[in-house]
């Protein structure tokens, strides 16, 4: 990298560039060591494991998995549909009989006074009135109660400047190469980051959006925001721009998040580390916390512009970000906040779910490699008839992490000052400092170091809650929770709370699946038998439980080398005979992520949200070389050949109506 280009950023490719995970707990004896490197299989490591995996999957062998078994339900399943065929190409596919419906793409107009998207002439300004970049997490708020009107909520994670910009890419030694951002540039990332609150209706049976409303609002990387809870106004928060340390602006990667019962919204910011250039003043008393977090990871070119983004001008903006935020969707004026008392790690997302004695339970993965599974519960009760009072319920509670013991039990531990190691010999001089450096906190309290925690989503009807564990094959020593090495396709677990009582702090665990092939005896995948070749995915990530108690999964990362497959939305049973069976309802263009899955109240509409699509090809046969603006491997959703391809969110519904799966 030099200071005239950088390297193409991408959520997956930073994480997979951070080398062996960013958590030095590590007890292993060198007994262990030698066990886990005599065990591992060759053939699961670099391009000879494309090869192998790739063999397996041939489009006959597919289509002949199809035939069989694309009709009519799996005995004691809870879903029945055709079961959509695993494959790659430029467009997307959902099962026969449902409509997928393209709802909202990256420049469309969120008001109604917004420009026409025109990507040669792309402004900050125009930005920041359209829909932003790479649709992550999607909730639906319903208004009056209906189910076919609402607000939708979707995070703008991250931006795929060789994809979104003419004109800046260079290929060198086939490697894609992206000019420096100019300060026009780096303002429209800037605008194109954040979310979008939008008021959306179904008229004849099709989702639109309603773009007079006045609730509509994008959030973006310069939206002000105060800190609230714990941790606000400390020294460490503050900076020369803000001297109280409680007024921050923007909200950046925001990877998955929720919706809380009382209808906030929830942005979890995740991968931070990447905006932040520059280097500390010598001997800066956050170096050991940045190092902990991988910042400055350098991708963006922010801080060239402003220097919050520039840790030699501003060493504490870091600490300003990875928090949760909430949003005040009811009113567009209002600042979210970034809610201190749920800690600062890289946060996927936060699912909520109401505990038997009203006290509100969220769930939180922290995405490394190595890193953990949190929960927090509030202090105070949640009350259904009364909005107001739940709405800094945020800002008082207990969070916890998790430690997965090798019986199956399951010991939430709480990050509370004074308790145990939390004290200031360790350097926690108050609660503050251990919320800013949660991720030091979880490590003293010996929490079970994971494959990646993703989303978490909670089944309100069963107590339980499924943990997404996407993928890790640094791992020298297994754990009972994370049980392989060579752990490339990640795995499903499934939490138990103490009575169904999600505000327990213990219970017990079980691994769902295993996931990646289960035709490949290696990969070790343990999804049932009655799966299909279709149905089987690598790389589980966000999910969401449907008001049938059904639990649906998105991926990140199945690829042509990687799986024979392009991401998608599996359905999965969780109960009785059925329990591990896996089928394919929905899959994306090449190169993108499925992100999203959020299925509204009456399940007869699915939003998904493909992210980055026609981010990558070079290992498929239709493309076969990078994509980038000028040589796309898919125009999703457009075709146009004067328009680059879209992230978009899409409304899936059954034909003639009536509920999904
Ligand atoms: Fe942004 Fe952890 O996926
Ligand atoms: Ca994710
Ligand atoms: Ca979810
Ligand atoms: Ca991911």
């Amino acid at each position: 990298m030099n200071d005239q280009s950088r390297k193409i950023f991408r959520t997956s490719q930073l994480e997979e560039a951070d080398g062996p995970g960013l958590n030095p707990t590590d007890k292993r004896t060198m007994g262990d060591i030698i066990a886990a490197r005599f065990s591992r299989r060759a053939f699961l490591r670099g391009s000879m494991a494309a090869t192998a995996i790739t063999a397996t999957v041939s489009p006959l062998a597919i289509l002949a998995a199809g035939d069989a078994q694309a009709q009519g339900a799996v005995e004691g399943s809870a879903f029945n549909f055709p079961e959509v065929l695993a494959g790659v190409d430029a467009d997307h596919h959902v099962a026969e009989g449902y409509d997928a419906d393209v709802l909202l793409r990256w420049g469309d107009k969120v008001f109604a006074d917004a420009p026409e998207f025109d990507p040669l002439n792309q402004s900050e300004a125009a930005q920041e009135r359209q829909f932003g970049y790479n649709n992550d997490f999607v909730g639906f708020i319903p208004l009056d109660g209906a189910d076919d009107h609402g607000l939708l909520v979707v995070n703008h994670e991250y931006t795929n400047e060789h994809l979104m910009f003419p004109g800046i890419v260079t290929l060198k030694d086939g490697e894609i190469e992206v000019a420096a951002g100019t300060e026009d540039r780096v303002n429209i990332e800037m605008a194109a980051h954040g979310g979008t609150v939008i008021e959306i209706r179904k008229v004849d049976g099709k989702w639109q959006p309603v773009l007079d409303s006045k609730l509509n609002r994008r959030i973006t990387a310069k939206t002000a925001m105060q800190l609230s809870g714990p941790a606000a106004g400390h020294a460490r928060l503050q900076t020369v721009a803000d001297p109280s340390g409680t007024e921050v602006f923007g909200t950046i990667n925001n990877c998955a998040g929720g919706v809380t019962p009382w209808g906030t919204y929830i942005m979890a910011e995740e991968n931070i580390h990447g905006y932040f250039t520059g280097t500390l003043p010598e001997g800066h008393a956050e170096a050991q916390n940045y190092e902990r977090m991988g910042i400055p990871e350098g991708s963006y070119d922010w801080g060239n512009f402003h220097d919050r983004f520039d840790l030699s001008k501003e060493p504490n903006e870091p600490n300003r970000f990875g928090w949760v935020v909430e949003v005040d969707v009811m009113d567009p004026t209002s600042k979210p906040k970034k809610r201190t008392a749920l800690g600062r790690f890289k946060h996927e997302g936060a699912e909520s779910v109401v505990a038997k004695d009203g006290r509100v339970v969220f769930y939180l993965g922290d995405d490394e490699r190595f890193d953990y599974v949190y929960k927090f519960v509030t202090a105070g009760k949640f009350d259904p008839d009364n909005r107001a009072a739940n709405m800094d319920l945020l800002d008082e509670g207990t969070l916890y992490v998790a430690r997965f013991d090798e019986d199956g039990g399951l010991q939430w531990l709480p990050l509370v000052h004074g308790e145990g190691p939390l004290t200031a010999e360790n350097g926690f001089a108050s609660q503050a400092d251990i919320l800013i450096e949660t991720r030091r906190a979880a490590d003293l309290l010996e929490a079970t170091p994971m494959d990646r925690p993703e989303d978490i989503q909670p089944n309100p009807q069963t107590g339980r809650a499924y943990v997404m564990l996407t993928n890790n094959t640094k791992r020298e020593e297994a754990n009972a929770a994370n049980p392989r090495i060579e752990n490339a396709f990640g795995h499903i677990i499934e939490l138990v709370e103490q009575d169904g009582d999600f505000a327990a702090t213990t219970g017990t665990w079980e691994v769902l699946v295993q996931c990646g092939d289960p035709s490949i005896a290696e990969v070790g995948a343990t999804f049932s038998t009655a799966t299909t070749e279709n149905g089987w995915f690598g790389m589980p990530d966000n999910c969401a439980v449907d008001a049938d108690g059904r639990l649906w999964v998105s991926t990140d990362g199945n690829s042509p080398s990687d799986t024979g497959r392009t991401d998608g939305l599996w359905a999965l049973d969780t109960e009785g005979a059925a329990r591990g069976t896996s089928r394919l309802f929905y899959r994306v263009p090449v190169g993108a992520e499925m992100c999203g899955p959020c299925p509204t109240p009456d399940m007869s509409t699915f939003f998904v949200a493909v992210q980055h699509p026609g981010d990558g090809g070079d290992d498929w046969e239709g493309h076969g070389r990078p994509s980038y603006y000028e040589d796309l491997s898919t125009r999703w959703p457009d075709f146009n050949d004067a328009l680059p391809v879209r992230p978009s969110v899409v409304a899936i519904t059954k034909q003639g109506g009536g509920k999904i799966g």
